[in-house]
């Protein structure tokens, strides 16, 4: 048996679509059993009555992704999933089980995947990089996926941040946030968020927290999502207003989350207050950076 810990991450921090994500102390865990045949799969905490249990279970499939790059052959696999991170809003969630899917896959075929193959398998199976790898190395991460393969800085985040996670209660299908945006851009568009993504990254990695307000800054998506999301951008202004250096769309949504050096309360009230003004009811996380991410935790005994 093989146990993983993997976070939830979030991604584009407005600014940064599909290259900037910060990996969160929020955490999924993950249990993966060679058996003597068949699937069985285990689903409890969060979601756990809408994931699915049969071929479809996107961990499995990252397994049997690992198990067929190894040619490794199995007869069955038992997979137990304790979820903490809510699907389908903006967090992680599929990045997590294919990670935390993929991690414990290649530990059973004993290590045949070095991480950076690992890393490629695990982005091209998501089809972006700004969740796989601050799940896989935590911390904020800004990476590049091309031909090359997946190339990565890691950067640091100051201690005395905290992300305000406002989870409103309904999905919204990375796919279909997607299918909202548009072909192209203007070079005017594209300026604004190449200079705000640089500088983001520069001040995070001086943890000069004077730009922090460069957090949600963005031309290229949130724009167009705000007509899936009702409330966007009145809760990303009311956060600000409420203190919050910066507020961004966690991901493809409809997470909103908010930074802060300070008190979380009243940021936090502001943003479930004006999700409920337009008859959206929410969840409210309060959270900070992992440092790490996602790790083998137990290995051996067969507690399944
Ligand atoms: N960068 C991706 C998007 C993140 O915004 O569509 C989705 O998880």
């Amino acid at each position: 048996m093989v146990r993983v810990k993997v976070p939830a991450t979030t991604a584009n921090l407005g600014p940064g679509f599909d290259c900037m994500g910060i990996a969160l102390d929020l955490y999924n865990y993950i249990e993966l059993e060679e058996t003597d045949g068949g699937l069985k799969i285990h689903v409890e905490g969060v979601d756990n009555k809408v994931i699915e249990t049969d071929e479809k279970n996107l961990i499995f499939k990252a397994v049997r992704k690992v198990f067929e790059k190894n040619n490794y052959k199995y007869k069955g696999v038992c997979i137990r999933q304790h979820n903490n991170i809510p699907m389908a809003r903006g967090l992680g969630s599929s990045a997590a089980c294919i990670v935390g899917g993929m991690l414990a896959a290649n530990k059973i075929c004993g290590d045949l995947l070095n991480f950076n193959e690992l890393m490629k398998l695990a982005v091209e199976m998501e089809g972006h990089p700004d969740n796989i790898v601050p799940a896989m190395v935590g911390g904020c991460v800004i990476s590049v996926h091309d031909n090359i393969g997946v190339r990565y800085i890691k950067l640091d985040i100051p201690k005395e941040l905290s992300f305000i996670i406002s989870v409103p209660d309904f999905n919204l299908k990375t796919s279909e946030a997607r299918k909202i945006l548009p072909d192209t851009v203007s070079l005017e568009d594209a300026v604004f968020n190449i200079s705000r993504a640089a500088l983001l990254s520069a001040a995070i990695a001086k943890a000069d927290g004077s730009f922090y307000n460069l957090f949600g800054e963005d031309r290229l998506h949130q724009p167009y999502r705000s007509s899936l999301i009702p409330g966007m951008s009145k809760v990303i202004e009311n956060a600000k207003k409420a203190g919050a250096k910066g507020a961004f769309l966690s991901g493809a949504g409809p997470s909103i989350i908010a930074v802060t050096d300070k008190e979380t309360g009243i940021i936090a009230d502001q943003m479930k207050k004006i999700f409920l003004n337009h008859g959206i009811t929410s969840k409210i996380i309060i959270s900070k950076a992992s440092e790490c991410g996602a790790e083998i935790i137990d290995q051996g005994g067969s507690d399944l």
